[in-house]
């Protein structure tokens, strides 16, 4: 995942990101406080959909979806994809199965629907799947070419894992619940004792308790650069994580609520500890990163500061939102268990594209653990919960 790929990214599920509202405004035991202060940030994305109810930005959604989503419907447009990594491809399948789970509205007739999408990713990176090293595993880059792909990480094998976990909620194929359990395998664990719930309830557990690492008084921060150097050290990719961070979080209570208690502990004080940090700017409401600074407004601004704090805000109203559907519970989303899988894309070493030269590259920025938590820790509970 590079820098200027997470702006368009940002770009795409924020269809205007204008402003965050002050902090004093946001009631916590207040829903329409919280849908306020939420809605006048401008950052609209299916997730705020799914929280408010407000539809005033589907359409736009829609085509940022199907845009990026390219010809081939795989999240591999072509004059993106020559520095595509598994985790940026990654990124947008799990969009994907969001706007199905979400009900999101199905793309136009003729299009394949989100599902489709996802199971086209999937079978992506099922394809890339790769036991010459290590036992198997993702690398991180698909393209030979790229740096990183010598490199398996945590982030290209979690959203892997994420997406197979939720195809295998949404369509009941257990051929996704077997992937998913091949990639955590791999990846962290290979215990097998116990039944199936006893064990993901374990590995969400232990996912859990690892979380505490990026809160300091119940308050998120990101422990690998806000708090490094003489103001941080925060790269573009990283003022971003503590929204993926906050509505994975949120979308765990949904789905294992038992961790409810723990979760909103967190995210309540975080969202009123980002809302103070919303005084920023010349109109003073811009938001900081530093939310456990309190209304000391830190100096910094942009597009992964404000999806931060939207994200934590309005992961507040999370009891207040639907359940999150699969395909024998109100899900319309259309499938397609074959989508991507006759693609040569699949290949670490097709060559239907080219390498990409000079500026398409720009300074490889290695996630972090806090991302990789989520990831999994957002999803782990998705198999289980069935
Ligand atoms: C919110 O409600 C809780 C109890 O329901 C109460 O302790 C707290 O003071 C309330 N906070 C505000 C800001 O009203
Ligand atoms: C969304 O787009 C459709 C088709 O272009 C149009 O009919 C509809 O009015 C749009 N909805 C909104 C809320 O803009
Ligand atoms: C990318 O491709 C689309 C068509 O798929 C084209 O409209 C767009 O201009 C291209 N962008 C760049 C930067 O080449
Ligand atoms: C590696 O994967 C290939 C292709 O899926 C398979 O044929 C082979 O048996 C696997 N090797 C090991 C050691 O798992
Ligand atoms: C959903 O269920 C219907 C009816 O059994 C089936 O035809 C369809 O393929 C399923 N879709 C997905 C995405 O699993
Ligand atoms: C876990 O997997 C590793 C690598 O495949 C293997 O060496 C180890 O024996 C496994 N441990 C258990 C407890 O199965
Ligand atoms: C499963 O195995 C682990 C590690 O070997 C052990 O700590 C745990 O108690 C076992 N759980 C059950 C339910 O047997
Ligand atoms: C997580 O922490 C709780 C409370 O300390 C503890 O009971 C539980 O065993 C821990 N879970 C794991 C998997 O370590
Ligand atoms: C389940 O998923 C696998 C892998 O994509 C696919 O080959 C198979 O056809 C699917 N089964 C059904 C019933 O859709």
């Amino acid at each position: 995942m590079r820098s200027q790929k997470m702006l368009a990214y940002g770009a795409a599920i924020c269809a205007s990101c204008i402003q965050m509202t002050s902090a004093v405004t946001l009631d916590l035991n207040s829903t329409d406080s919280i849908k306020s202060a939420a809605s006048e940030n401008g950052q609209l994305t299916e997730y705020n959909r799914y929280y408010t109810g407000d539809a005033t930005y589907n359409n736009e959604t829609s085509q940022a979806l199907l845009w990026q989503a390219g010809p081939s419907y795989d999240f591999m447009p072509e004059n993106q994809t020559k520095t595509e990594g598994n985790d940026d491809q990654g990124f947008w399948g799990m969009a994907a199965m969001t706007a199905a789970e979400t009900k999101f509205p199905d793309p136009p007739s003729g299009t394949p629907g989100w599902v489709a999408m996802g199971q086209a990713v999937f079978n992506l990176m099922a394809g890339r799947w790769d036991n010459t090293t290590c036992g198997g595993g993702l690398r991180w880059q698909i393209f030979t070419w790229n740096q990183g792909y010598t490199y398996k990480n945590s982030i290209a094998n979690g959203c892997f894992f994420n997406i197979g976990a939720r195809l295998a909620r949404y369509t009941g194929n257990q051929t996704y619940v077997d992937w998913a359990n091949k990639i955590w395998d791999w990846e962290e664990s290979n215990q097998t004792n116990g039944t199936e719930q006893t064990k993901w309830q374990t590995r969400l557990s232990g996912l859990l308790n690892a979380s505490s690492i990026f809160f300091k008084d119940d308050i998120m921060y990101e422990q690998a650069c806000e708090d490094v150097g003489d103001g941080g050290t925060c790269d573009t990719d990283q003022f971003t994580f503590k929204a993926y961070f906050s509505r994975w979080l949120a979308g765990t209570t949904k789905l294992a609520p038992y961790t409810r208690t723990q979760i909103m502990a967190w995210l309540s004080p975080s969202a009123s500890a980002a809302a103070e940090q919303c005084d920023g700017g010349a109109d003073g409401a811009v938001c900081g990163e530093h939310w456990t600074a309190g209304s000391t407004y830190d100096g910094t601004y942009g597009v992964g500061q404000q999806m931060s704090a939207l994200s934590v805000v309005q992961s507040n109203l999370v009891d207040e939102a639907p359940d999150l559907v699969t395909n024998t519970t109100g899900g319309t989303s259309q499938g397609n268990a074959a989508a991507g899988s006759t693609s040569s894309r699949t290949s670490n070493s097709q060559t239907v594209i080219t390498p990409a030269t000079g500026g398409d590259k720009a300074g490889a920025g290695f996630l972090t653990a806090l991302i990789i938590g989520g990831v999994l820790g957002g999803v782990g509970f998705m198999v289980w919960g069935e």
